[in-house]
């Protein structure tokens, strides 16, 4: 039998009480440097306004607290678009095709008179959570991944594998100037991306009825959007003679039209289907079989509920609606703004005729102000690289948490990278509980402390395990 004496044991459990205290050092510090980034204002008020006096403070910001990653002649530093940022950390092979991971700088505004348990800019800790705007949309990833590099760097590492790193200030504006610049150069540069990581989906828990345990959604792809304007315009008049109808109840009429004939239930058209197969066997009785046979039972399981409704279907959102001058005159002009969000089996061109034919009156004008296609699908089979290696990253730092392909509801900065890769994917491994739904671009947003300690350690994992060649195992 080998024997160990008894010294030797004292000693390594003495270094590995010293790895630990090493690495307790490092996420301490990590979170600290979450505060200080969530402290920093970076507003996006409007398409047109933003803090700019933040987005410098937080360009220092960086540069002081990864000293490594700002000094290293290893990584290429560039602004774009004047305050979003471009990392290039060259790998030793350079015939393995580079990865790319995104996140935001920019918050939507917040105001502590909402109801805020801590001021929004405070980074305030209460019971093991930071509070804070930019907490989880998306400072979290934007620190984590530079934390993640430069802890790296830090040990002497080199990658593989190129990777580069897409930190945008404008993405709550829809990218404008950081991520659709980013994208000119890379294109410029002739780049092509083995995989893209952006945040979008989280870790589930506790939020999907008979669901048991975490569910980590990767999104595969994001819904598309429509915004239509609805206008009518009658003559004026005086209201002591009044037309059968005025302009504002032929408008209310049109809309409602729109709000009771819902777009068409697509489920089983679309990736949620998979989401929904590969979570199957995790659902308790009797929701294994509903879940199970989902495709017979989606419109009593999914239609319920506004999130799960989403996933089924393009939906419909009547968000501003004004007309009427004076409390005694027929108002000559009602208009009123509708937001669609396209599911995945449809296009923007079905959905406007969609609407045309659910209005179908022709005092009703119809234009369209903005929109898109959804998201082409990226591959999520075994083959698949970037699918695998975020799953496998997420099995490494989160054993019990079962992985699935997923939608995204809302849009990202990603959604401008699709010519440079098919492969997007829209992922940060924040907990998502019951009751957090609410605090996305709402009240009292945070995240626990050992959640963005895991949220650092992801990201370190992820970059580690992207630098194999190709997936283990007999592949055809
Ligand atoms: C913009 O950010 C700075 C800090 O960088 C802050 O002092 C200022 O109050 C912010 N402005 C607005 C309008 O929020
Ligand atoms: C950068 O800032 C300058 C002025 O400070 C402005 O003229 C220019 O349009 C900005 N560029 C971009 C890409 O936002
Ligand atoms: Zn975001």
């Amino acid at each position: 039998m080998l024997r160990y004496p008894g010294w030797l044991l004292g000693y390594l459990w003495w270094l590995l009480k010293g790895c630990y205290a090493v690495a307790r050092v490092f996420l301490v510090d990590a979170r600290v440097l979450l505060g200080v980034a969530v402290k920093i204002p970076t507003v996006s008020f409007s398409a047109s306004e933003q803090n700019t006096t933040a987005l410098k403070e937080f360009d220092q910001l960086l540069r002081r607290v990864f000293p490594k990653i700002f000094s290293s002649s290893l990584v290429q530093h560039e602004m774009v678009g004047n305050y979003s940022h471009l990392l290039t950390v060259p790998g030793s092979e350079p015939d393995l095709e580079p990865y790319m991971l995104l996140a935001h700088i920019d918050v939507v505004p917040a105001d502590e008179a909402d109801g805020w348990d801590a001021p929004p800019f405070s980074a305030q800790e209460l019971n093991g959570f930071i509070y804070g705007r930019g907490t989880i949309d998306n400072k979290q990833s934007v620190m984590g991944i530079l934390q993640a590099l430069e802890y790296l760097l830090e040990q002497g590492y080199t990658p593989r594998r190129s990777f580069y790193i897409g930190l945008g200030h404008d993405e709550e504006i829809s990218g404008p100037q950081g991520a659709v610049n980013i994208v000119k150069l890379l294109k410029s540069r002739g780049v092509k991306l083995l995989y893209v990581l952006d945040e979008g989906l989280t870790i589930m828990d506790g939020v999907v009825d008979g669901l048991i345990g975490p569910g980590a959604l990767i999104g595969v792809s994001e819904k598309g959007q429509a915004t239509v304007k609805l206008s009518v315009s009658t003559p004026p008049g005086h209201s002591s003679m009044p037309p059968r109808e005025s302009s504002i109840g032929i408008l209310a009429s049109a809309v409602t039209r729109l709000e009771k004939n819902r777009m068409p239930n697509l489920f089983g058209h679309g990736p949620e289907r998979a989401t929904f197969e590969h979570l199957a066997h995790k659902f308790g009785w009797p929701y294994r079989m509903v879940m199970s046979n989902l495709w017979l039972f989606s419109s009593l399981v999914l239609e319920g509920q506004p999130d799960t409704n989403a996933f089924v279907r393009t939906t419909t959102a009547v968000t501003m609606f004004n007309s009427g001058v004076k409390i005694n005159v027929m108002p000559a002009y009602a208009e009123a703004f509708v937001n669609f969000r396209i599911h995945s089996s449809q296009t923007l061109q079905e959905v406007l005729k969609l609407i045309k034919s659910t209005i179908s009156d022709e005092r009703v004008k119809v234009e369209f102000v903005s929109g898109f296609d959804p998201l082409p699908i990226s591959s999520y089979d075994e083959d698949t690289f970037g699918y695998q290696i975020i799953k496998k990253t997420v099995h490494d730092i989160f054993p019990e948490v079962t992985v699935s392909p997923g939608i995204c509801v809302g849009n990202t900065d990603s959604r401008h990278y699709t010519e440079l890769s098919p492969d997007i994917y829209r992922f940060a491994p924040s907990w998502y509980k019951p009751g957090d739904s609410a605090r996305f671009h709402g009240v009292n947003e945070r995240i626990s402390i050992q959640n963005y300690e895991e949220i650092v350690l992801f990201y370190f994992q992820l970059m580690q395990n992207s630098d194999i060649r190709n997936l283990p195992g007999p592949r055809t």
